[in-house]
């Protein structure tokens, strides 16, 4: 049978980088209190011409040198994103034609946080039943133009960035590949977690409203559930991974979830320090780094998870 395996992964920061220390001269905040709260202690914040599609097409680039791979050999882009350049054309489009790929399709899919993880599992539906042979899946975002930079109880959490992988069609692939994928939503938590604007609403780009508390309660009980059925599908138990690598929210959101599937810490893949929360790039970008620092290694037993908006959360398991 065919199985999605991961070839080469690839990611890009913006050049700024903001503290903590920076923030709380903008807002009533302190490092004190983020770091202990969220674990984060700087983001990368995007200049105006680093779009979402500019930083997605630069993490893809990447991506495919690592693979070995050209614009040729790339047959479906799945750009994660709930920050595009624009309402249409999608970033997938525009990020397809900045790499000069002219085969095959490319489309957003927009699930929030949880959007790489979805984008995984849409992916690996293409290549393990022959519509496509290789894919570019990338996560990138730009929450820094929809915080709202007046609300502390939202800006200092944020960051921008993209990542991405390429995922190949194998035949005999030795183990390795998607082994499993869980995906839910559920629509009725909406005031929980949403921008307050777009073309039906306001007519404006909105800013993103959550409700904090509500929003960690939620992730810390529920998340759990479709990681479980990942490692149940694939028939296989927490203490065979060698990675966990969630979605970068919170430290105190990871490690709870951890500790409640018995997963031991040092297994956890933490960025949040660095990056913030960057929404559906935060995965693959804990990816590359851990990737390219060593840490992941061919044959590794990795899982992904993220919950974001909507509620939609989602699970993914990936020999590597
Ligand atoms: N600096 C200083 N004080 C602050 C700040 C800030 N940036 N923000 C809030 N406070 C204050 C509050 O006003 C409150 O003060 P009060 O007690 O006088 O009312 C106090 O700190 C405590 O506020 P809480 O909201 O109760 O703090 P909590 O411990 O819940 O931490 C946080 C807040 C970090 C937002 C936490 O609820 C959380 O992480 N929630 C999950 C959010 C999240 O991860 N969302 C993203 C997941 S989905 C996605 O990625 C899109």
């Amino acid at each position: 049978a065919l199985r999605s395996v991961v070839v080469g992964t690839g990611s890009c920061l913006p050049a700024r980088v903001v503290t903590n220390a920076a923030l709380a001269e903008q807002v009533d905040t302190s490092d004190e209190w983020i770091v202990q709260r969220t674990g984060i202690r700087q983001r990368h914040i995007a200049d105006s011409d680093e779009t979402t599609s500019v930083l997605g097409t630069r993490a893809a680039r990447a991506a495919l040198d690592d693979a070995g791979l050209t614009a040729d050999d790339i047959d479906l882009v799945i750009c994660a994103t709930s920050t595009p350049d624009h309402t249409f054309p999608s970033t997938a489009t525009q990020i397809q034609a900045a790499l000069g790929i002219h085969q095959g399709a490319a489309f957003d899919l927009q699930a929030v946080c949880a959007g790489f993880v979805f984008a995984v599992s849409t992916a690996d539906k293409f290549l393990t039943t022959g519509s496509a042979r290789r894919a570019l899946v990338i996560g990138a975002e730009t929450f820094s133009r929809i915080v709202d930079w007046e609300d502390r109880t939202t800006c200092v959490l944020f960051g921008d960035g993209a990542g991405a992988v390429v995922l190949e069609a194998q035949e005999d692939a030795d183990g390795r590949g998607v082994l499993s994928t869980s995906l839910r939503s559920d629509g009725r938590h909406r005031e929980k977690l949403y921008v307050d604007g777009g073309p039906g609403s306001t007519g404006t780009t909105g800013r993103l409203r959550m409700e904090g508390r509500d929003v960690f309660r939620f992730a810390v009980g529920q998340v759990t559930d479709v990681i479980v059925e990942a490692f149940a599908q694939a028939g296989v138990t927490a203490d065979e991974l060698d990675w966990f690598v969630p979605h970068q929210a919170n430290r105190r959101i990871i490690e709870a979830s951890a500790d409640k599937l018995a997963i031991a810490r040092e297994k956890i893949v933490l960025t949040v320090d660095r990056h913030g929360n960057t929404s559906a790039a935060s995965i693959p970008l804990a990816l590359d780094v851990a990737r390219r620092d060593g840490r992941i290694r061919a044959g590794d037993l990795v899982m992904i998870e993220a919950i974001g908006g909507g509620f939609s959360w989602g699970a993914a398991l990936i020999r590597w």
